[in-house]
C-alpha cells in the first residue's frame, strides 16, 4: 500500500468538549486510498519531550480537498500538545498504516460499538457500509453525555444508540447493558468494536456466544508502528501478532483474550 510521509498543514482544530479535539489537516500531495480501520503516526510538533510518534485512527478523508481528519482525546503529554496546536502548524504524518475491517455481504445488518477514542475508525467504516448497502446501527458508550461525540456524523450512515454510565444520554449503564442486546432484538449479521479493552472483550464474548462474526480494532500501546519493536503484540490462536502490522483489526475468534 502506498504510504505518505509528509508535513501536513493544520487547517482547523475543533474542541467540541474540553479535552476532545478534531484536527483537520491538509496534505501537500494526493491522499492515497484509505481503508476503514487504517491509522496514522503523528509526530507531535514542538514537543521535545514527546519522542515517539503517536498513533491515531483515520477519522475521515476528503480526497478532492486533500484533507484528513483525526479525533484526539487528550490523555497525556502528546495528545494535550496536539490539542493546543495553532492552525497553520506543520504536522508530520505517516499513513495509511495497519489492516482494515472486512465488509459483510451487501444487505446484511451490522452493529458498531464504540467507546472513548474507539469511535474514531467508525465514520469511514459507516461510509463504506452505506455504499455496500448494509443496515447499520451505531452504539456509542461514554461515562456521561459530554463523552458522546460525533453522533450527528454517525447518523448520516445509520441509526445511533447511546449509553451513559450516569444516564445523562441514551440508556443508563455500560454499552453491553443496552437493550439492543435483549435476545428479542439481537439479530445482527456482523459486529465491529473499538474502545477500552474490557469493553471489546465483553462485546467479543457476547458475539461469540450469539454466533455473530465480530471484529475488534485494538489500541495497544505502540512505539515504532512498523512491526519492528514488538512492543504492541497481542496473543492470538497462532501466537503473538503485532497490532501495528497484522492488526489493528482482528476477528475476536482469532484473539487469545477471548478464552
Ligand atoms: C491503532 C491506534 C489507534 C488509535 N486511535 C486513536 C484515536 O483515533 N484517537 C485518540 O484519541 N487516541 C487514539 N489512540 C490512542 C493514542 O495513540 C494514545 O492516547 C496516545 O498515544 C497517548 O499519547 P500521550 O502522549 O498523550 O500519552 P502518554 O503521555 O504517552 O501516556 C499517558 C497515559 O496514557 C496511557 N496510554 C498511552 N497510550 C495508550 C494507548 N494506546 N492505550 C491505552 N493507554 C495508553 C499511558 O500508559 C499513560 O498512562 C490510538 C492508539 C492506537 C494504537
Ligand atoms: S509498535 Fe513496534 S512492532 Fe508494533
Amino acid at each position: 500500500m502506498q504510504k505518505i510521509i509528509e508535513d501536513h498543514k493544520l487547517i482547523k482544530i475543533d474542541n467540541p468538549v474540553p479535552g476532545n479535539y478534531i484536527l483537520t489537516l491538509e496534505s501537500p500531495v494526493e491522499i492515497p486510498h484509505i481503508l476503514p480501520g487504517n491509522f496514522a503516526e503523528i509526530k507531535v510538533p514542538d514537543a521535545p519531550d514527546v519522542l515517539l510518534r503517536r498513533h491515531f485512527s483515520i477519522l475521515d478523508v476528503d480526497y478532492d480537498k486533500r484533507l484528513i481528519r483525526f479525533y484526539v482525546k487528550a490523555i497525556g503529554k502528546g495528545t494535550q500538545k496536539l490539542g493546543s496546536l495553532a492552525p497553520g502548524t506543520k504536522v508530520s504524518l505517516i499513513y495509511p498504516l495497519g489492516n482494515s475491517f472486512k465488509l459483510p455481504k451487501p444487505g446484511e445488518s451490522v452493529l458498531i460499538i464504540g467507546g472513548g477514542s474507539g469511535i474514531a475508525p467508525f465514520i469511514l467504516l459507516g461510509k463504506a457500509l452505506q455504499k455496500n448497502n448494509n443496515e447499520v446501527t451505531f452504539l456509542i458508550g461514554g461515562r456521561s453525555k459530554k463523552d458522546i461525540l460525533l453522533t450527528e456524523e454517525f447518523s448520516e450512515y445509520g441509526k445511533v444508540l447511546m449509553t451513559t454510565e450516569d444516564g445523562s444520554a441514551g440508556e443508563t449503564g455500560l454499552v453491553t447493558n443496552h437493550s439492543v442486546f435483549n435476545p428479542e432484538n439481537f439479530s445482527f449479521n456482523k459486529i465491529y468494536t473499538c474502545g477500552p479493552d474490557p469493553m471489546m472483550k465483553a462485546v467479543g464474548r457476547i458475539a461469540i456466544k450469539a454466533g455473530i462474526d465480530c471484529e475488534a480494532s485494538l489500541e495497544n500501546m505502540m512505539a515504532c508502528g512498523f512491526g519492528i519493536c514488538l512492543c504492541c503484540v497481542t496473543p492470538t490462536k497462532e501466537g503473538n501478532k503485532r497490532v501495528c502490522w497484522e492488526g489493528p483489526v482482528f476477528n475476536v475468534n482469532y484473539l487469545k483474550w477471548q478464552n
